[in-house]
Parts: C-alpha cells; sequence; structure tokens
C-alpha cells in the first residue's frame, strides 16, 4: 500500500481546508440562532461543532475568517460577542432545506428566521430564539473564544455553556436517552454532501483482560 504524505506547509489554505473537511466526518451541524445589540435575529449552519464536557456542559463550534465582513468576523460570531448567548439548534432530516438557506449570505440587518420562514420559540435563560422546527435546542452562554490563526483559512474557536435545553417529548424517554431514528440528524461531509444517520450497528466493548 503507497501512502499520500502531505505536509500542511505545502498546501494551499483552500486544499488544507479540502482535506480536513473530506478526512473528518460526518460532522454535526450546529444550527445556530444569534441576536444582534438591536434585537435582529441571525440563523446559520456550522459543522465545526462537538461536544466539549459535560460538567459544566459546553460544547464547541469554531466560525471561520470572512475576508468581506468587519474585521473577519461573520454574523455570528459578532453577535455571540456582543450578547454573550446564543441557541444550538440540531439540524435533521425535516430542516436539512431550510438549513442550507440560512447559510446564503444575508446582510447583517435580515433576520434568517423570517426570510425562511421559521417558527421563532421563546428561549428560557438566552434572548436569541430557538428554532421550534428543531426537535433539540441548545441555550447556551458564552465562555470563551479562542482565536486560531489569521486572516485567510484561520477561525474562532467559540466555547459555550450550555444552560437550558429542550428536547421534543417524542424523541427523548426518561432515561435521557435520544432516540436517534426519531431524531433524523444528518451530518455533513465534504463539498455539497450530507449523510443521513439511519444504518447502525452495535459494538460490545471488550473489557482489558491481563
Ligand atoms: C452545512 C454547513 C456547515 C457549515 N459549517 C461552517 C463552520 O463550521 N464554520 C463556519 O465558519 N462556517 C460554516 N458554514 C458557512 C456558514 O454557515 C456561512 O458562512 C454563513 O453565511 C454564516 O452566516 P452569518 O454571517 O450569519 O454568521 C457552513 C455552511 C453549511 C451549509
Amino acid at each position: 500500500m503507497q501512502w499520500k504524505q502531505i505536509n500542511p506547509n505545502d498546501l494551499s489554505s483552500p486544499d488544507m481546508h479540502k482535506l480536513l473537511i473530506g478526512s473528518v466526518v460526518p460532522r454535526p451541524i450546529a444550527w445556530v440562532s444569534s441576536m444582534d445589540r438591536a434585537g435582529v435575529g441571525n440563523l446559520a449552519p456550522f459543522s465545526f461543532f462537538n461536544v466539549v464536557c459535560a460538567k459544566p456542559p459546553t460544547i464547541s463550534i469554531s466560525i471561520t475568517y470572512h475576508s468581506q465582513r468587519d474585521a473577519g468576523r461573520k454574523d455570528t460570531l459578532r453577535n455571540i460577542v456582543e450578547l454573550g448567548e446564543f441557541v444550538v439548534n440540531i439540524t435533521t432530516e425535516a430542516t436539512a432545506a431550510a438549513m442550507d438557506q440560512s447559510a446564503a449570505e444575508y446582510p447583517p440587518h435580515v433576520d434568517e428566521f423570517a426570510e425562511i420562514g421559521l417558527t421563532r420559540a421563546p428561549s428560557v435563560r438566552v434572548r436569541p430564539a430557538r428554532v421550534a422546527e428543531s426537535p433539540i435546542s441548545l441555550e447556551c452562554t458564552l465562555l470563551q473564544t479562542v482565536p486560531v490563526g489569521t486572516g485567510a483559512g484561520s477561525a474562532t474557536l467559540v466555547l459555550g455553556t450550555v444552560q437550558f435545553v429542550h428536547v421534543r417529548e417524542d424523541i427523548i424517554d426518561d432515561r435521557y436517552r435520544i432516540d436517534i431514528h426519531a431524531l433524523q440528524p444528518i451530518g455533513r461531509l465534504a463539498g455539497l454532501s450530507y449523510c443521513y444517520v439511519r444504518d447502525l450497528f452495535d459494538l460490545k466493548r471488550t473489557p482489558y483482560q491481563p
């Protein structure tokens, strides 16, 4: 077997981006609602998203540099820093098309909720609304931003503390287990591709036997 050996220093940042997003798959999609100081809502998807830990309940999203925006900051990042609050809505098969629409470059004064025809549901602990069409929403406060690099290809890692959780009753049991078949999440791949989460298998943990 031959291996292609790649030194990141030899790649342009778009090629490195392509290599990473094709390799780290599938990625969950945070559909982030935020709000600016004037109260204008914003909604956009982010697949550089994961859980950090459970105590305190913490999630991460990474928001990449955008050369056409003020200080390179996308609206979501500017809003999260300004307000210190945001909501991560989980993206599903039913909301895939609306999620994709919300990734378009709407000007800052345009509220994607209204533009796309989504239902705004009030949050409990934070000011930005949650997406009623999402079966799970995580209300978050900003814990920390971590700048990673500068200019094109760089990003700001956002760590958020989960302050409140909304879960649609039909997808959770009384032991807090989520029914994956009812949730119907989608995953992000490279290019324009996504995947369903339908073909599951279990592995029995084998304990170490000295
Ligand atoms: C499925 C999907 C995943 C995305 N993931 C990210 C991501 O992880 N980080 C990022 O900065 N942009 C990501 N984007 C692009 C942003 O959604 C896009 O730049 C959006 O316009 C940002 O909106 P805003 O300026 O309102 O924050 C993704 C787009 C799609 C469709």
